[in-house]
């Protein structure tokens, strides 16, 4: 092994830059030289790279976003694309990829495996942390502060106004992000794709608890569990109570990362330029607890990631 790619694909997250920083400076720890690709499989596809050496990482830990740019790339789902990149990675003589990204990255990165023969790693970075084989991924924990600051403030100007507030928060299949914002955010309700519910039941709830003296709610929906709109004007229909929407978008995509997000994203960069050094073909990193793993890369985006529903319980429990 002497020379290896690093590539983020699908949606970024915060903390790409440093799973990209950490893979760079690792792959110099074990002789390696490294190719960045640029804007993602399209990058594959375009012929698009660039030679990355330890100062080209310099001061990058912190920056959202990712200094190789991403682009949702339809192209590499069909077999001609597929064939395209893998010639181009072997044209430039890769003898591995660590393609940083979430579980369509994942599906891409195991299609380029069987086309090219060339080891492929995973490092899984998405702010909907919906990938199996991993406790967590980078950007999980920076979003999920993100989406908590702006619902601290949105329940001051709730209470002040009794009003209800709807938010939506990212996830269009999945609501692993929303239930850990409504649980941190002491939501009243948390609606996810998951889990489906009476929305009915629910505006009697909340007519019940405002007879009671309570004054507002926050519900935290992620976009993939229904129109938020809708949902927004059948509670103010029902409840007669005033109700806003506000829908977080992409703020919770963008920004520094936290700690937590740094921190990971050196475990795993680190820990894919391992795999590859000790000959590892296709395997994606991840965290169980405390202590960094891997598993087969096709796990991690076949397996559809389990909801924490003992976590939804105790959201509830604790909403009343
Ligand atoms: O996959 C991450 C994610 O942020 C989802 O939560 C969201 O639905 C989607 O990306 C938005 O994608 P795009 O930025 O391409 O519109």
């Amino acid at each position: 092994m002497k020379r290896i790619g690093v590539v983020t694909a699908g949606g970024d997250a915060p903390g790409m830059n440093a799973a990209i920083r950490a893979v760079v400076r690792s792959a110099i720890y074990y002789n390696l030289e490294v190719v960045g690709i640029e804007r993602g499989y399209a990058g594959l596809i375009e012929g698009r790279c660039r030679v990355l050496d330890r100062r080209s990482v310099s001061g990058i830990i912190n920056l959202g976003g990712t200094i190789l740019r991403t682009v949702r790339c339809k192209e590499i789902m069909t077999d001609e694309g597929i064939n395209k990149a893998a010639e181009f990675l072997k044209s430039i003589n890769v003898d591995g990829l660590v393609a940083i990204g979430g579980d369509g990255t994942f599906r891409g990165a195991s299609r380029l495996y069987e086309a090219s023969g060339i080891s492929m790693i995973g490092v899984p970075a998405t702010i909907d942390n919906d990938v199996s084989g991993t406790d967590t991924t980078i950007g999980f924990d920076t979003a999920v502060n993100v989406a908590l600051d702006a619902i601290d403030k949105i329940r001051d100007t709730a209470t002040s106004h009794e009003r209800i507030f709807v938010v939506e928060v990212m996830g269009r299949r999945r609501g692993l992000l929303a239930l850990e914002v409504g649980l941190a955010g002491g939501a009243e309700i948390i609606l996810i794709p998951e889990i489906k519910v009476d929305l009915d039941k629910i505006c009697e709830r909340i007519k019940r608890d405002r007879e009671e003296g309570k004054i507002s709610e926050i519900i935290v929906m992620a976009e993939g569990a229904g129109d938020t709109r809708l949902v927004t004007e059948h509670i103010a229909k029902t409840t007669g109570c005033e109700v806003r929407l506000t829908v977080l978008g992409h703020i919770q995509r963008g920004g520094a990362p936290t700690a937590r997000s740094r921190v990971l994203a050196c475990q795993f960069g680190n820990k894919a330029v391992e795999l590859l050094a000790i000959g590892e073909r296709k395997r994606m990193v991840g965290i169980r607890g405390e202590k960094v793993v891997s598993v087969d890369l096709d796990y991690s985006w076949r397996e559809e990631k389990k909801i924490d529903l003992g976590r939804y319980r105790l959201a509830e429990i604790l909403s009343l």
